[in-house]
């Protein structure tokens, strides 16, 4: 009834969310632990009224100048979206047609490949090398249609340099290069200042980590003009409501909440990282807002169910080089000693028995 390569496709699995009610300490799809600000719940009240009526701005003007201020961006190198996933989704819809080509270094976000094979594109997947470094070379040498770079990296929270970056951008010549920010905050650099030297640099950014706004669903997205006219002929016509761009502009210009969160949620990430490693786990210095804990070897999936069963989420990727890892957001430090308090009696059986094979990647 749909087209072949739909109807073969596996779907896209997101991570657990709650029922309602369901009192979970959830530390499985990266959110923010803290609120949003509270100038965003007053500009989403102050929204939710008459002006409901009508339709909002196409292109979510108020959001976008909110943008243009904080990054010292003209607006026309700004696109919003509901979320970066749709603006993922409008990037794959550009600029892969059928037989084209789209490279990334895997492990990374697993919507790639989704979005890749909606477009019945050709996935190049290249392995991330040594310590998750990215595999520049490799990657230059493609020239795909479209190379996409998740810096940092979900799920291993490791982030390239923005010179290597550079590197690429330049190596890529025409072909597009799109470097997924959405942990960007909770890093020392990024590579936002390379949209405006390269032509064929695409830079994504989410208000749902580092501004506590998953639920909103905003996303940016930054380019030079010609690229962001090019995708606005596959933008929804109003893909942001008046609610959603309202609270946008509003958690934009108070940064400075968002900036003293982000602080507070790299403390408890040192801390965090420090306890995984005494426990015995491999954890890569992280730059996002969640930590990647290896124990080579030992299939992290039992460990992964029995947390849940002590009502703690935490997130598990069995078909990935990373069987042995657990992704863990960081939550506040009470979250965390609920998480400690429920791996510690789980971890040590399992650090006790033999691996039963060395873990690759
Ligand atoms: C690497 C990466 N990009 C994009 C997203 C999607 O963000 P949004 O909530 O803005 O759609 C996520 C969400 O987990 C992510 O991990």
């Amino acid at each position: 009834m749909f087209r072949e390569a739909i109807e073969r496709m596996a779907p896209y699995t997101p991570g657990e969310q709650p029922r309602p009610g369901q009192r979970l300490v959830k530390l499985n799809t990266n959110e923010n632990p803290y609120p949003p600000s509270p100038g965003v719940r007053r500009a989403i009240i102050a929204e939710a009224g008459a002006s409901l009526r009508l339709y909002p701005a196409p292109r979510a003007d108020a959001f976008v100048a909110a943008a243009a201020r904080l990054y010292g961006l003209p607006r026309g190198m700004i696109l919003a979206g509901n979320g970066s996933d749709e603006l993922l989704t409008m990037l794959f819809r550009a600029a892969l047609g059928h037989g084209d080509r789209v490279a990334y270094a895997l492990p990374t976000y697993s919507l790639y490949d989704t979005l890749a094979e909606i477009q019945e594109a050709r996935i190049v997947a290249i392995p991330l090398g040594l310590d998750f470094a990215l595999p520049l070379e490799a990657l230059a040498a493609e020239q795909a249609q479209l190379t996409v770079v998740c810096s940092p990296n979900s799920p291993c929270g490791t982030a390239a340099s923005p010179e290597a970056l550079a590197v690429l951008a330049r190596r890529l010549g025409r072909n597009l290069l799109a470097i997924d920010e959405a942990y960007a905050d909770f890093a020392e650099t990024n590579a936002l200042a390379l949209v405006r030297r390269h032509r064929n640099v695409i830079v994504l950014r989410t208000l749902s980590k580092s501004f506590s706004l998953a639920g909103m669903r905003l996303g940016l997205l930054f380019a030079q003009p010609p690229l962001i006219e090019t995708l606005l002929k596959v933008k929804d016509s109003y893909n942001l409501s008046r609610i959603a761009v309202a609270a946008g502009a509003q958690a934009l210009a108070d940064a400075g909440w968002m900036r003293r969160n982000v602080e507070r949620v790299k403390r408890t990430r040192a801390a965090s990282e420090e306890r995984l490693r005494k426990m015995g786990f491999t954890v890569p210095p992280s730059s996002s807002n969640f930590v990647l804990a290896r124990l080579a070897g030992r299939d992290m999936g039992p460990v992964c169910a029995a947390l849940r069963r002590r009502g703690v989420l935490v997130r598990h990727f069995p078909n990935s080089v990373f069987r042995d890892a657990l992704r863990i957001s960081i939550g506040t430090p009470a979250e965390m000693a609920a998480l400690f308090k429920a791996l510690e009696p789980l971890i040590k059986p399992v650090i006790a028995a033999r691996p039963r094979r060395r873990a690759r990647g």
